[in-house]
């Protein structure tokens, strides 16, 4: 997959060098590329933003920098169309069903805006030949793009091949099955008191299942019952619709 990043803190995403991702940048999995928006600058100031037509706070990014580096981009294009990701507060929300989305796609292309945003007719000129997607990480505001897409570069990253080494380990997952993940646990089996729950050193892997998928029902009832919405209901076991009704607390009243 190839992916390009157009900020004005190019700096920012040299996280993107480090871990699983900056290993698959280094096998060639992932061909990132990052430009800084000043670059497509012309005058000394290198100047990208201005004030608002109609008034108001903050600054707003010029188009035509945004015009000069997305042509740049395309000009490299390794075909037409590549998806441009606008990370936005007033964008949709990003969650996993939408990294499955553009872990598909072969060019994303990212546009980090700054201050109060990217004057609208840059946008509207990138539908010429982007698919454009404004994508929000959630209902907060950030000073800038970067951050949303260090977050959705790894998790669209992580689901090419050959990012992460186990494949097993995407299944089960938070949010592969619309569900959180269940607890897990490590040597030593006792730690400063507490045990992990037995059933895990019974290797019975069908009870070790049994529990697991429980877990999940009971932390995403608990934490995020607004995912239960999603859920099948008519595919579940006695005990499953049980741990739902009690709202996601454990037997003991405690939950966890
Ligand atoms: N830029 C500023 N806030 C943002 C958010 N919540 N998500 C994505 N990009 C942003």
């Amino acid at each position: 997959m190839r992916i390009d990043v157009v900020s004005i803190f190019p700096e920012y995403l040299a996280a993107l060098d480090l871990s699983l991702i900056g290993k698959a940048r280094r096998d060639g999995v992932l061909d990132i590329h990052i430009h800084d928006l000043r670059e497509a600058t012309t005058d000394r100031h290198r100047t990208v933003d201005d004030t608002p037509y109609g008034g108001g706070a903050g600054m707003v990014m010029k188009p035509e920098p945004w015009a000069q580096a997305l042509s740049a981009v395309l000009a490299d294009a390794p075909a037409p169309r590549p998806m441009l990701v606008v990370p936005s507060p007033a964008g949709a929300v990003f969650d996993q069903a939408m990294a499955y989305e553009l872990a598909e796609l072969d060019h994303l292309v990212f546009a980090c805006g700054r201050y109060e945003g990217i004057d609208e007719r840059a946008i509207d000129w990138a539908r010429e030949e982007f698919d454009v997607r404004p994508v929000s990480l959630g209902d907060y505001v950030l000073n800038g793009g970067e951050v949303a897409v260090l977050a959705m570069v790894e998790a669209v990253g992580r689901l090419i091949p050959g990012v992460v080494g186990n494949p097993a380990s995407l299944v089960e997952e938070s949010h592969a099955d619309g569900l959180l993940e269940y607890p897990v646990y490590t040597k030593p089996s006792s730690w400063r008191g507490r045990d992990i729950p037995e059933v895990l050193l019974s290797g019975n892997h069908a009870r070790i299942a049994q529990w697991r998928r429980l877990e999940q029902l009971r932390r995403t009832a608990e934490r995020r019952p607004d995912l239960l919405a999603r859920l099948d209901t008519g595919a579940l076991s006695d005990a499953e619709r049980e741990v739902l009704r009690a709202g996601g607390s454990a037997p003991d009243g405690k939950g966890n």
